[in-house]
């Protein structure tokens, strides 16, 4: 018979079977999720203790009382309060003992994994003898440390590559992507991927006749020799060379080193774990990229408490961005109609929606669910049953109001209506409607699946009501939802226009792409902004220019009209400012070594640091946190700067702003300094 056992434990509750095997279960008190921190691990220290000295247990089976997972991690608000490089590393030490602990019970443990299995979360799993997982989409393992700028350092650098051999573990450990249950057993990282009810069986099974522990792939293991590594690492650190660059990035790097240097068999392997770790915890990049985390969770979190429940999507318009919008509200698990005046763009559009669901769930079974949610609607017959109706039609007013008028005739009462525009004003597109205050803006960026931003526009006369709905929808189908004025070009093309402007003008002047490029990406920026306009395309560019230029003053750039009229559109066409291969870039080589002129770099951000200050200054969003999350999530501004606005404050508003006058005095007024950078926009 089952035994609860009592204890005084606060995160965990032990509950002991009639076969002596104790299942272990973490629920962290007043938290949603399961992540680790001083008191979680002080609880599980004590708990490994007791079982040190009791011989009656079998076995051991640690489990999540979570609905939200296994472990998501370490509790990342903790690095916050970190003074120095040595309190980290003290504290990481202390992580590690633990999972040593744990890995050096002599009895069998297994980590029964559901949901997320993240960072900290998949290290303790680790220092399990076995992992057993669910076999559900749900069931997400990995180390995204990475992506914090520092790296595992509960052991993780080390026991993965020893266990499935280091080529499979820093390919996890470097990208810090996730991995399906499928695939983390392919790889050697858990022993079984089950459905949910047979994970307790399963884990019964492996505590009562445990599998012989052998090494799982002696050649890939081998690779984790002395003489092999040096050769190997120099394979890892230019593979990531080309991801990422070491100056602005340097955790995956630091990985590598000490791979290299301490492979995985001795303790000094554990010790370079946790000093390199202790150092990056607390440098600028990982500072700002928890920082960023908290934005994205922030953002994520604008939603809460508010009780919107939406179910079906209808969305009008199949081309770039409808069809792909219909199809992410699908893969979300909302119904969804997709209507087009022309039927074979509905066709295209199922077809990459097919596609996008192949690509993210794999199994077959979960795609036909997918689109057995998406309709086509060649007549719109979805707009009386909808809840959220999205326009993603022709960038025409006319055409826009024509339909909102004949939407407003047959749509639900308390329906959404929204519009995907990037340009025209709300407050023009509601003048035909009877209820102008039920019009939002629920803008998408391109493309719909890889971006994360959508703004939630607020027209002069939305419902407040209305805009917290579209917070909350956006919300639920994973996106991250940013509230901004309705004005010229909202937040991100604005800020993005000046920049992606002075790039032609430098290119005019005769500074070559590649370079202007280089700049921006020797920056930190994802893409250079020549490549950028020809991704997005230059009759895109062109058209939201000339939209734009009428209420911003902006002067069109010459050599964009020459392009767009000899049709030559960038990526999409094969040629543009450069010319592609099957969509791949292929940039000029410049005759004689080009270097990057001084003030190159300079004038590409301090418009966009100056455009910032602007927006800021005239509310375009509320705050100067949602301007930063805005420029990181919607262009890719570089997080580990922690965003515009508090890239300008670690620079100095007073030196960024000397600097815009001598730019101004070079290359007139364009450069003229925002009001902003006065009245403390930056300070
Ligand atoms: P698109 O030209 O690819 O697609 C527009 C679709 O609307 C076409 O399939 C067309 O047949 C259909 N359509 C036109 N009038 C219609 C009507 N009255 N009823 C039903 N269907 C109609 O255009 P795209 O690029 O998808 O843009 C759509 C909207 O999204 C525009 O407002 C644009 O400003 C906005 N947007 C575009 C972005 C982009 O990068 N392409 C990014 C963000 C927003």
């Amino acid at each position: 018979m089952d035994q609860v056992m009592m204890s005084n434990y606060e995160h965990w509750s032990l509950k002991i079977d009639a076969d002596n095997i104790l299942w272990l279960t973490f629920d962290r008190k007043d938290s949603k999720v399961n992540s680790l921190n001083e008191s979680t691990l002080r609880e599980f220290d004590q708990i490994l203790n007791s079982l040190g000295q009791n011989n009656r247990t079998k076995a051991l089976v640690i489990r999540s009382g979570k609905t939200t997972g296994f472990i998501v991690g370490a509790d990342i608000s903790q690095f916050k309060s970190l003074t120095s490089a040595e309190e980290a590393t003290q504290l990481i030490r202390k992580g590690q003992e633990i999972f040593n602990k744990l890995e050096r019970l002599e009895m069998p443990t297994i980590a029964l994994i559901d949901g997320f299995c993240l960072g900290g979360g998949l290290e303790l799993a680790l220092a399990c003898k076995y992992r057993i997982a669910e076999n559900s989409p749900k069931t997400r393992l990995g180390l995204p440390e990475v992506k914090l700028g520092i790296h595992p350092g509960w052991g993780g650098t080390v026991r993965l590559p020893k266990l499935i051999g280091p080529l499979q573990a820093m390919d996890v450990i470097l990208s810090g992507r996730n991995l399906l249950p499928k695939a983390a057993k392919k790889m050697g990282i858990i022993h079984e991927a089950v459905p949910r009810r047979l994970l307790e069986k399963a884990a019964r099974d492996y505590a009562l006749t445990p599998p012989r522990q052998k090494e799982s792939f002696p050649w890939r293991q081998a690779l984790n020799y002395k003489l092999i590594r040096p050769v190997l690492g120099r394979l890892f650190t230019s593979q990531v060379s080309k991801k990422a660059n070491p100056k602005h990035y340097p955790s995956p790097f630091k990985v590598i080193e000490n791979w290299v240097a301490h492979g995985v068999e001795t303790p000094q392997a554990m010790d370079a774990e946790a000093d390199s770790i202790g150092k990056l915890l607390v440098s600028d990049t990982s500072r700002n990229l928890v920082r960023v985390f908290f934005l994205q969770e922030e953002l994520k979190g604008l939603g809460k408490g508010l009780s919107y429940k939406p179910q079906h999507v209808h969305v009008i318009g199949a081309g770039v961005m409808g069809g792909d919008i219909a199809a992410w509200c699908a893969l979300r698990g909302f119904k969804v109609t997709l209507q087009d005046q022309a039927p074979k763009l509905i066709g295209n559009a199922l077809k990459r929606a097919n596609e996008l669901a192949t690509k993210q769930l794999k199994e077959n079974y979960l795609v036909q669910e997918v689109m057995d949610r998406l309709f086509p609607d060649p007549n719109g017959l979805g707009i009386k049953t909808a809840d959220v109706i999205i326009e993603a039609i022709t960038e025409k007013l006319q055409a826009k109001q024509d339909l909102f008028q004949a939407i407003e005739k047959q749509a639900k009462p308390d329906a959404i209506l929204a519009t995907n525009t990037s340009t025209i004003p709300l407050e023009e597109i509601c003048t035909v409607l009877k209820d102008p205050t039920r019009l939002v803006g629920i803008h998408f960026f391109n493309p719909v699946p890889k971006m994360p931003l959508v703004e939630i526009v607020k027209g002069e006369k939305t419902n407040k009501t209305v805009i917290e709905q579209a917070i909350v929808f956006v919300g639920k189908i994973s996106k991250l939802p940013l509230p901004v004025k309705s004005s010229p070009g909202f937040l991100v093309n604005r800020i993005l226009l000046p920049y992606m402007l002075e790039a032609v003008a430098l290119l005019e002047e005769g500074v070559s792409g590649p370079v202007i490029d280089k700049a921006a990406t020797e920056f930190g920026m994802p893409m250079g902004p020549i490549e950028l306009a020809d991704t997005v395309g230059l009759d895109i560019c062109l058209a939201a220019l000339e939209k734009l230029s009428a209420t911003t003053g902006a002067k069109v750039p010459e050599k964009l009209k020459e392009y767009v009229s000899r049709g030559e559109l960038g990526r999409k066409t094969g040629k543009g400012f450069y010319q592609y291969n099957k969509g791949k870039v292929i940039k000029p080589k410049p005759a004689t070594k080009e270097t990057i002129p001084s003030d190159v770099t300079d004038r590409l951000i301090l418009r966009l640091l100056n455009e910032s200050v602007a927006c800021l200054r005239e509310g375009i969003v509320d705050s100067a946190d949602h301007l930063d999350a805005g420029c990181i999530f919607g262009f890719g501004f570089p997080p580990f700067r922690g965003g515009p606005i508090t890239y300008a404050r670690t620079q100095g508003g007073a030196n960024l702003l000397k600097q815009l006058e001598e730019l101004e005095s070079r290359y007139g007024n364009r450069f003229a300094a925002d009001r902003g950078w006065q009245t403390g926009e930056v300070a």
